[in-house]
């Protein structure tokens, strides 16, 4: 008679007595399981104490592989020559749209919002922005532009002194200018982690934020240009900033505040002369993913720190999105961050705006004159 008491017993160290206490331990657990926000910690946790990054390579062009031009064949192989332990995928034109499908629909992620979004999108840079932000959620790994070129083996990536346990993420500084932090056109852009390569674990909550913010990003503009998705215009600025580099680094330094408990924000990262984990986010220096920039102090792609090389012959697309030049002084970004450049270039700006709107439009004719002057020179 006591055989089945002691069976129950050994599952269960509770006598019938204790069963209610037993109840509603489980009705605390159901509550704290269903709470989605909880279920989601609970993913996060398992992500950063669970093993390696996925051992995966991943880019994204207009065709696959094996119909991939020499220049961009060669970039490949630097990847693939160099990690033979890692598997290798290309997401294409034509078979993107079933990945984010398959991962975000109804037998996925089921988020139909994502998919729609994805679906209608024309701005072919916020679609590459956005679709490594998606597969690096859905099964992370390794993301690196198809004009990266691999410098070092994966294994170099993460300094010996991590254990690669305790990182879920890894970034390196593109942009650290901070004195032109208040600067109104070149601000945003002046501190920044760069999104061509990084590498991350799958289901990291920071990616599901940066994607969350560029859906509803993308659907206050749809809403402000009163166009469906597909129809919206976008400028240079505003692919930085909904998107591009400073989207992705204001989202990680956020997501570094949480997990600090402390805000986080661009001086832990100015001048950083070694790598740095804040929160389980790896942060590499400028020289690991942009050396030989001619800014940021950035070094040269030499040294034994640059990791990788970019080599930006895909950054093509700044031409469809309008970017802001003046017409009497241009494009501030072409100082390329050099303070006497800027301050040259703010300065002229000044004092045009200081005339009279008559003789702004005398100094532009002059100036558009000259230029076609010089322009049919050169031609002929
Ligand atoms: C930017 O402006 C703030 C507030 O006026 C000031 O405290 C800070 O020193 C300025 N930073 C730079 C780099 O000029």
């Amino acid at each position: 008679m006591h055989a089945p008491v002691q069976h129950f017993g050994s599952y269960f160290p509770f006598r019938s007595r204790n069963r209610i206490p037993v109840l509603i331990a489980c009705i605390i657990l159901s509550i704290f399981l269903l709470n989605t926000g909880n279920l989601g910690r609970f993913a996060y946790r398992s992500s950063v104490t669970g093993g390696h990054f996925p051992r995966k390579i991943w880019q994204s062009w207009k065709v696959d592989p094996l119909n991939f031009e020499e220049r961009d064949l060669n970039l490949a192989r630097s990847w693939v020559g160099k990690n033979p332990r890692y598997r290798y995928e290309v997401l294409t034109d034509q078979n993107d749209m079933q990945y984010v499908e398959t991962y975000f629909g109804p037998e996925g992620f089921n988020r139909p919002d994502i998919v729609y979004v994805y679906r209608h999108l024309t701005a072919k840079i916020i679609k590459a922005d956005l679709l490594r932000y998606l597969i690096m959620y859905a099964e992370g790994g390794v993301w690196t532009d198809i004009d990266v070129e691999a410098l070092k083996p994966l294994d170099f990536f993460i300094p010996e002194r991590y254990n690669e346990k305790s990182i879920d993420m890894i970034v390196g500084v593109e942009i650290d200018e901070p004195e032109f932090s208040n600067h109104t056109i070149l601000g945003p852009k002046s501190q920044s982690f760069c999104q061509w390569t990084f590498i991350c674990k799958p289901k990291l909550p920071v990616m599901l934020q940066l994607i969350n913010n560029i859906i509803i990003w993308l659907d206050g503009v749809a809403r402000e240009q009163n166009k469906p998705i597909s129809d919206i215009e976008l400028d240079f600025d505003q692919v930085i900033s909904g998107t591009g580099p400073s989207a992705f680094t204001n989202v990680i330094l956020a997501e570094m505040s949480k997990r600090e408990g402390h805000e986080v924000n661009w001086h832990t990262f100015t001048n950083l002369r070694e790598s740095k984990s804040v929160g389980g986010i790896l942060v590499l220096t400028v020289e690991a993913f942009a050396a030989g920039q001619g800014h940021s102090d950035s070094g040269n792609h030499d040294g034994k720190i640059a990791l990788v090389k970019h080599h930006y012959h895909a950054s093509g697309w700044p031409s469809n999105h309008h970017r802001y030049s003046h017409p009497m002084f241009g494009e501030v970004e072409a100082c390329n961050w050099n303070m006497e450049c800027v301050q040259k270039w703010d300065a002229d700006l000044a004092e045009f705006e200081a005339l009279s709107e008559e003789e702004q439009q005398k100094r532009i004719a002059v100036k558009e004159a000259e230029d076609a002057a010089r322009a049919a020179q050169e031609g002929g």
